[in-house]
């Protein structure tokens, strides 16, 4: 494939996506190896298989889409297969690239074997997706300089590299694109079990006592997602500091996320005032997506990703063909009088 390509290289994007486009003060707390990183068993199991029968073959890991709601560690992930494969990794975003330079620059500056990490892919350009193509499949571009008669091809061929793509919407991604990934890999909320491991392995990094319903407390209250739990951490440490010994007890955690609005099942404001407006607003569903989020002045997008999964997982929403639904035990934990007429779910 062909692309019009203005002579200008991206120095820019280099620069903006040398740095990690999430939660950077994290850094310290990324696991660096596949047995340090918890949780994700499954995908954690396949990667393991695929990265050593890659590295016994000598050739780059195939291409991986990782997939699943924000905050699961999916850019933690791709720099952990980084380490294993023993390369480098260039990280940038759908959205950052905003010319077809942006993308043949990153991808003419890589290294033999490098791995280039695409964050929201879902947000790149479709237009751009096609310079992708024969990138992976072939390691080569075509690049077209000038236009009308006097205008050149060059071709130039890459070197062999990975790209890892990160999305929280895979069903977004055009069907060509999708099937240009050797592997797939789904990632899960965690479980508080899994979350409490973490803490507790961040705490000992930080350098904070914590006891073991402490972490617990934290991590049954995180929403499943470690980028949370460890923001937890880090806010309940200032309180344990300033209004206790500093020890994260079960207490402390408690007294700290009551406050922080955070209840007992990890809901915080804004997915209590989604689920009273269902109900007091809707009679408890069902209601559409986007009339939900005018009415919440939220986002739908953001709603549907960042929101929904763990009110699905914890059995307060259901999706039904008319709309959202509230559920029973969401009425109970709101301690409302339940009343609605619920649907059938969808799945
Ligand atoms: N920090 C953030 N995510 C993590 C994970 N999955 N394992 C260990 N530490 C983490």
């Amino acid at each position: 494939m062909s692309i019009s390509f203005s002579e200008e290289t991206s120095e820019e994007i280099i620069t903006r996506s040398s740095s990690l486009p999430e939660d950077s003060n994290e850094g310290s707390l990324r696991p660096r190896t596949l047995t340090e990183y918890i949780g994700q068993e499954k995908a954690k199991g396949n990667l393991e298989i695929f990265i050593n029968a890659a590295k016994m073959r000598n050739e780059p890991l195939d291409h991986v889409l990782l997939h699943g709601p924000p905050g699961l560690g999916k850019t933690t992930l791709a720099a952990v297969i980084a380490n294993e494969m023993g390369v480098n990794m260039r990280i940038t975003s759908g959205p950052a690239i905003e010319k077809p330079g942006d993308l043949v620059a990153m991808l003419t500056n890589l290294n033999e074997g490098d791995i280039l990490f695409v964050d929201e892919i879902h947000r790149l350009n479709r237009a751009y997706e096609e310079i992708l193509y024969p990138a992976m499949e072939d390691y080569a571009i075509d690049i077209i300089l000038g236009k009308g008669p006097s205008a050149n091809s060059i071709h130039l061929d890459l070197p062999h590299f990975t790209l890892i793509g990160a999305t929280t919407r895979s069903g977004q991604l055009t069907a060509p694109l999708r099937d240009r990934f050797g592997v797939s890999l789904r990632l899960e909320l965690y479980t508080p079990e899994e979350l409490q491991r973490i803490v507790t392995r961040s705490a000992g990094i930080l350098g904070v006592d914590i006891e073991a319903d402490g972490a617990y407390e934290i991590a049954s209250r995180s929403r499943g997602t470690p980028r949370i739990a460890n923001r937890l951490l880090r806010r309940v440490r200032d309180f344990a500091q300033v209004q206790s010994d500093g020890v994260i007890t079960a207490e402390v955690a408690d007294a700290a996320l009551s406050r922080l609005e955070v209840d007992k099942l990890g809901l915080d404001a804004l997915d209590r005032r989604m689920l009273r407006s269902i109900i007091e607003l809707y009679r408890g569903g069902p209601v559409g997506l986007e009339t939900l989020a005018a009415t919440i002045n939220e986002e739908a997008i953001t709603l549907e990703d960042v929101y929904e999964p763990y009110l699905l997982q914890k059995g307060f929403l259901t999706r039904t063909p008319r709309g959202r639904c509230v559920t029973r035990r969401a009425y109970e934990h709101l301690g409302i009088a339940y009343i609605g007429q619920q649907e059938m779910p969808l799945s």
